[in-house]
């Protein structure tokens, strides 16, 4: 899989004392757009998984190409994260939105979760989003890289 390239999120959501939980997760992915619904694949070892079961909203935040470092961080469990960026609560859930270089936020309700392995997929309604025309970050091949040029005509 790590020849298929992918962009980067946080998954962003609350704990059972209120505070906020988030982990990198490139396994996002589109699965219904009436009604919008997103699915993402967390560990069942994942920290952010059980607060965002128990809270039942969670927040995706789509990363831009200059936040690998921000990536880096919220896949290090070892360190804290919210202490080091940008970030509000938005929407019923009040989910963390992450502030600095994010191309696109979706607040979702957690619609469904099915046990697939040692992952979880998490099936989210989207109740809310916003956009920007920022440029992604991308990951692949285990490294973070930027939008490509365009591919060469077919031959
Ligand atoms: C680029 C990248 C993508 C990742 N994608 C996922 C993913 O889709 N699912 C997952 O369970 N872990 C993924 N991880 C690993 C988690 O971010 C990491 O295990 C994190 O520490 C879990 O945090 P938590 O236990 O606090 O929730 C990814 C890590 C990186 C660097």
């Amino acid at each position: 899989m790590s020849s298929f390239p992918t962009g980067v999120s946080v998954v962003t959501t609350l704990d059972t004392d209120g505070r906020p939980r988030g982990m990198t997760c490139s396994s996002l992915s589109s699965v219904s757009l009436d009604p919008p619904v997103l699915s993402v694949c967390l560990t069942v070892t994942s920290r952010t998984l059980s607060a965002l079961r128990a809270h039942g909203f969670f927040g995706v935040n789509l990363l831009g190409v200059r936040a690998s470092g921000v990536a880096r961080l919220f896949a290090d469990s070892s360190l804290s994260h919210f202490e080091h960026v940008p970030w509000q609560p938005v929407g019923s859930g009040e989910v963390p939105r992450l502030g600095g270089d994010t191309v696109a936020f979706a607040a979702c309700r957690v619609a469904e979760t099915k046990a697939v392995g040692d992952h979880v997929v998490v099936f989210g309604e989207v109740v809310g989003t916003d956009s920007t025309d920022g440029t992604p970050l991308l990951y692949g091949r285990r490294q973070f890289t930027a939008w490509p040029e365009p591919a060469p005509k077919p031959t």
